[in-house]
């Protein structure tokens, strides 16, 4: 295979509708993208035509990141398709409410193992690619503010956040100097479909927030940017809340 010139992105739920804009923005920075998809087939198509009009050589995966053989065999696939890892993203999770006392096994188990098994898995399948390397790259996780809080209703999900913080912490650590390691942590940007009862809604959270307003795509961008730039920062959360933490 021939060197490639292009830096690449591997990237987790990029049919997601943060993924989606965040894949889509990378493409734009001039990297390659493979990206992996679960069950939303007709995004996950949608995301790659947009970027592969920016860039052709850019795949995507089927990957249930809550199966660890299945983490390996979409970086086989991927390593068959690229020799090198500048970037990797991992912004698949599980998202539902679990109200304390009846939270059941199963979805303990979706949301763990999806967002914390499967992170720590993709950080260490990517860490293996990228140490081996002789030049610096980079894994950013996308966690969430949520793992700072105390949400009754959401428990198993913001400890699965919290704990994939403090990975990220031990991967900088593990890894410096080859590889820099720090997580954006996204306050309000999305509303799931079945709770959003419109602009009502978008204005009560929008009022939570000092900035008063709910994130957009472009403020995570922006920090990935930064991150993917930055030669001194390793082991960091970065908030990008509107200052939602400080209310
Ligand atoms: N959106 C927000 O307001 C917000 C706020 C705070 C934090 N965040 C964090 O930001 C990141 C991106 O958010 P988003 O808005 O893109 O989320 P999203 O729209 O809910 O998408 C979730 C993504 O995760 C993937 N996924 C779920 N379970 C999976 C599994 N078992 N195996 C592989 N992939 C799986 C989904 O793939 P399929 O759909 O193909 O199954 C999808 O690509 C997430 O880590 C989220 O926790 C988002």
């Amino acid at each position: 295979m021939a060197e490639q010139q292009h830096k690449v992105c591997f990237m987790t739920g990029g049919s997601g509708r943060l993924g989606k804009q965040i894949a889509s923005a990378m493409a734009r920075e001039g990297y390659d993208i493979f990206f992996t998809w679960h069950s939303s087939h007709a995004e996950a198509r949608n995301t790659l035509e947009a970027i592969q009009a920016i860039s052709p050589s850019s795949a995507m995966v089927s990957c249930d990141i809550s199966n660890v053989d299945e983490i390996k065999k979409a970086f086989a696939e991927f390593q068959a398709r690229f020799n090198r890892l500048d970037l990797l993203i991992t912004s698949a999770s599980n998202f539902f409410g679990t109200p304390l006392p009846d939270v059941t096994e199963h979805e303990w188990d979706r949301l763990v193992d999806t967002n914390m098994k499967g992170t720590f898995f993709t950080m260490q399948e990517g860490a293996s690619i990228m140490r081996n390397q002789n030049f610096v790259s980079r894994i950013i996780t996308i966690t969430d503010i949520a793992a700072e809080l105390t949400w009754k209703n959401f428990a198993p999900y913001t400890a699965s956040k919290a704990a994939v913080q403090h990975l990220t912490r031990v991967f900088a650590k593990v890894f410096a100097p080859s590889i820099l390691v720090n997580s954006i942590a996204p306050g309000t940007f999305t509303i799931n479909p079945e709770w959003n009862n419109g602009q009502e809604l978008d204005d009560e959270l929008a009022n939570k927030i000092p900035l008063k307003r709910m994130g957009d795509p472009e403020d995570i961008i922006r920090t990935i940017r930064f991150l993917s730039q930055n030669d001194y920062v390793t082991g960091q959360i970065i908030n990008v809340d509107g200052g939602r933490l400080l209310s």
